[in-house]
């Protein structure tokens, strides 16, 4: 979108304002990546039960989404539970599934309303059916929007996506001659879709932790040490500005404008 679509929503004045009004709006990354971590450390902070931080982390979901879709971003991808993320107590497990049902359910009309599409990506067929059900319906709402895509990353792990696709290529008969990076990729979840350009974790773990392995080959990392919960709009801007500084060079010797391929 634009910089005044942005600046309706930051009270005149305030710090995000001088961020918004430095970014270069012909240079945005095509997709945003991130790993949304720290939420278990921002509850034990207050002495609260995990689940308060996943809880707390809702409202910076808000806050990206919008944000992000007020810049133009073309695709946004969160990263909400991995494949890995079973190990984790069942009380917990079960609460983040609930949580997102909520969030889902609440941020529904919002993300209607900013031309959101929603999807889910990752082994989707292994979650409960009341959780399918909700996304199913917030996927099928939002198919016809045209804006920013929104990928909630769920039941997810980037070495399981690289499986399903080359499961995919094998049942579609797909001859390994005619297999290359490009076909590949668009038998990915995210087909169809940039590669994110930024890749972005919270909470200061300098790991990628199985997210879009294939997608992230170029894509430039930028860690904060700001946990999930506390992550807002100025996060995401200072992220933005960071990537703009960026040379990005593929492996060539020229630095290339961020856009440029
Ligand atoms: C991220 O926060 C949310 C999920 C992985 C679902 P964590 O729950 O991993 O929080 P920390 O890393 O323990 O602080
Ligand atoms: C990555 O965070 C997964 C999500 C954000 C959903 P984790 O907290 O699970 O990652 P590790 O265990 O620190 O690598
Ligand atoms: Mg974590």
């Amino acid at each position: 979108m634009s910089l005044e679509q942005l600046l309706e929503t930051i009270p005149r004045g305030a710090p995000d304002e001088a961020l918004a009004r430095e970014v270069n709006f012909e240079a945005l990354p095509r997709h945003i990546a991130i790993i949304m971590d720290g939420n278990g450390r921002w509850a034990a902070q207050r002495h609260l039960p995990r689940v308060e931080g996943h809880r707390a982390g809702i409202e910076s979901v808000r806050d990206v989404v919008e944000t992000s879709a007020r810049l133009g971003i073309g695709a946004l991808t969160l990263y909400a539970f991995s494949v890995e993320n079973w190990k984790r107590p069942v009380t917990e497990v079960t609460a983040l599934m609930a949580l997102l049902k909520r969030y889902l359910r609440l941020e529904l009309d919002a993300i209607n309303r900013n031309n959101i599409r929603f999807q889910v990506i990752g082994r989707t067929d292994e979650l409960s059916a009341d959780v399918l059900q909700e996304l199913a319906a917030g996927q099928e709402a939002t198919a016809g929007n045209s804006g920013m895509t929104f990928n909630i990353a769920l039941n997810y792990g980037g070495r399981a996506e690289i499986v399903d696709a080359a499961r995919r290529a094998i049942d579609a008969g797909i001859a390994s001659a005619d297999l290359d990076e490009q076909k590949f990729s668009q038998l990915l979840y995210t087909a169809g879709q940039p590669d994110p350009d930024l890749l972005i974790r919270t909470s200061g773990e300098m790991r990628v932790s199985n997210f879009l392995l294939w997608q992230i080959a170029y894509a430039e990392i930028w860690v904060t040490d700001t946990l999930w919960p506390d992550f807002r709009r100025k996060h995401l801007l200072e992220a933005v500005l960071a990537y703009q500084k960026r040379d990005r060079r593929y492996g060539g010797i020229k630095p290339t404008p961020a856009l440029t391929r």
